[in-house]
């Protein structure tokens, strides 16, 4: 994965990783080489280093998730961390705890990295201006999903030999997506073209102004684009009142096997949870072109490099 195409950092210069909004294409290079070495260490028979033997790390969950908590979960016990879990369903929080009282307590059982996701935009960079403990964020509202948008790069690469160039058409629901956030910030950095597509009442305003093209029809979105990332219908935040219903938006907006068969090379990705018969018709989820379970195997790399680096950077001192 020739990540060495752009110019590589030598070491990682940030406490914390709260966004690819403060990071450069150098910064993500060395994330995904570093990827790159760990993917090779989970196709040994012993999948397991000892690199951060001694070091805490609590996987802070406040919204429900399974793809994200499970490969930070595995990528932790790769590298030989102690892992505490917290979800904040049955924690105190339900009896009214703040956040920064939940976080501050948490640290004082001497934790050393926090992996949170929260419904609320900025709650990685609130804990990582009052924790001592380094923050990785996991989903934060809105706002941004960094190692999804890393693994998303970690996955294209394995595919395309350079991004730079690359078409890339994200559809669906962008002004709600942190995932399209953080991928159409990647993707810009490392010389993709990236186009979003969705219904108006789906998209940002000024959507362009985030330096992408910008269309509501799919077939101009899809005409000769290498990889189409759909996005998942987040009917938990009350997208139905924006689409007439479910079933126009998948006939207007759903990639179907008349898509694929019409752009021959083109592959989809999807960072899940996918609503088949939404976003994606259920043979294209299943069809040979899909490496949305390759996205997922990666998530693991991904995360094992992102803790290593912020591990190596934090025993540089700061
Ligand atoms: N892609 C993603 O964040 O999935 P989860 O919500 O299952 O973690």
């Amino acid at each position: 994965m020739p990540a060495t195409q752009q110019e590589t950092a030598t070491q990682w210069p940030h406490r914390h990783l709260l966004g690819l909004a403060g990071c450069n294409a150098a910064e993500v290079s060395l994330i995904l080489e570093t990827a790159k070495e760990f993917r090779a260490v989970l196709e040994r028979p012993i999948r397991r280093v000892p690199t951060l033997r001694g070091i805490t790390i609590c996987n802070l969950f406040f919204e429900p998730s399974t793809r994200t908590r499970l490969s930070f979960e595995l990528a932790e016990k790769r590298l030989s961390a102690d892992i505490v879990n917290f979800s904040s369903k049955g924690s105190s929080v339900s009896k009214g705890e703040s956040l920064l009282d939940t976080a501050r307590n948490i640290e004082a059982m001497k934790v050393d990295m926090v992996v949170v996701r929260h419904r609320s935009p900025g709650v990685p960079h609130f804990l990582g201006r009052s924790t001592r403990a380094q923050i990785i964020n996991a989903g934060d509202g809105q706002h941004e999903h960094p190692t999804q948008a890393l693994l998303d790069l970690f996955t294209l690469y394995e595919h395309h030999r350079d991004l730079r160039g690359l078409r890339i058409a994200i559809v669906g629901d962008i002004v709600h997506s942190r995932v399209a956030r953080s991928n159409i910030l990647g993707l810009r950095m490392l010389g993709a073209h990236v186009t979003v597509c969705g219904p108006p009442t789906l998209l940002p305003h000024r959507a362009d102004a985030l330096g992408v093209r910008v269309t509501h029809r799919l077939d101009e979105a899809l005409e000769g684009c290498d990889v189409v990332m759909a996005l998942r219908m987040q009917l938990e935040r009350q997208n139905l009142s924006l689409i007439p219903s479910i079933r126009e938006y998948h006939a207007l907006y759903g990639i179907r096997p008349d898509h694929l068969r019409r752009n021959v090379d083109m592959l989809v990705m999807h960072p899940g949870p996918v609503n088949r018969g939404v976003e994606l018709a259920s043979e294209v989820v299943d069809h040979e072109r899909s490496i949305i379970l390759d996205q997922v195997t990666n998530g693991v790399a991904v995360r094992m490099a992102v803790l290593y680096l912020l591990a190596t950077a934090e025993q540089r001192g700061w």
